[in-house]
């Protein structure tokens, strides 16, 4: 049974699946950039050494400072991502979940690098972005974001190495969208790394032949869903219904503030 309301639907589905994703943060310090009110707080203070979390609006920052009062490990940051400053190679894993997409392309190719930098050889970067098949500006209620496509983002991290990406499986079986991607990536060659059973993957192939579907409506990217095999086997009838509700609800044309905090452009 799925939830309509998208915050707790969110909370519920969406966030262990991409805790699920995140490296072992064990005596790590971690780098949350845009981390809004903290959704992911507590995971990575309970996991990691240390953690620096930082967004852009105060009343988010004081909130996650707030909820998150118990843990001395997290430094509490409000700044324009762009003006951040960190020493070379400070921290272990850099995290980025609906960043970016609020960026302009040459801020965000800037704070790549930068990322690229701040981590420690062998660092683990990791981000999800909101994508289309093909680029949308979003620029309605005065609120704008980016929607890239996925070659665009492949491109703009050409210079990690990429471990694994795919979809956001919660988004593909509850509002039929493969376009929620993720990326997990790292600073160096893969060679002489340790990691699970399953290796470094890349999903590229799967993911780009659902975005060249041909016939993929511009603005509603979800309509690509309808081939992604997962969601076919998971979509009971109630299942069904209710994502038929929820992805109404999630037209891009009514970027709604509960699935995306917009950004209006007094804040940026
Ligand atoms: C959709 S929210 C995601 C928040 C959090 N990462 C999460 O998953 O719950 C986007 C966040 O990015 C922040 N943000 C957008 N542009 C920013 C910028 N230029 N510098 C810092 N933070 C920014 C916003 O304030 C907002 O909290």
């Amino acid at each position: 049974m799925y939830i309509r309301t998208n915050g707790q639907y969110l909370d519920l589905h969406e966030k262990p699946e991409i805790i699920s994703y995140l490296p072992d943060l064990k005596e790590k310090k971690v780098l949350d950039l845009g981390s809004g009110i903290g959704r992911f707080t507590r995971h990575f203070a309970t996991k990691a050494q240390h953690v620096t979390s930082t967004d852009l609006i105060p009343h988010f920052v004081k909130k996650n400072q707030q909820d998150h009062a118990e843990f001395s490990n997290v430094t509490y940051i409000c700044s324009n991502v762009m003006n951040l400053e960190f020493e070379n190679a400070s921290f272990d894993f850099v995290f980025a979940n609906w960043l970016l997409m609020y960026l302009e392309d040459r801020q965000m190719k800037l704070l790549i690098e930068r990322i690229h930098r701040w981590l420690k050889p062998q660092g683990e970067f990791f981000f999800r972005e909101s994508c289309a098949v093909k680029r949308i500006k979003n620029t309605t209620d005065g609120y704008y974001a980016y929607y890239r496509t996925l070659a665009e983002y492949d491109a703009l991290v050409k210079d990690f190495t990429l471990v694994k990406e795919g979809h956001i499986q919660a988004y593909v079986h509850a509002f039929a969208d493969p376009l929620q991607c993720y990326w997990h990536l790292y600073t160096n060659d893969l060679k002489n790394r340790e990691f699970d059973k399953e290796g470094p993957q890349n999903f590229c192939s799967e993911r780009a032949s659902i975005a060249d579907r041909q016939g993929a409506s511009e603005s509603k990217n979800y309509e690509a869903a309808d081939t992604v095999k997962q969601s076919t086997e998971l979509f009971d009838r109630k299942a069904g219904e209710q994502s038929e509700l929820a992805r109404r609800d999630l037209t891009p044309s009514k970027t709604d503030s509960s699935s995306h905090l917009c950004i209006t452009k007094d804040n940026l």
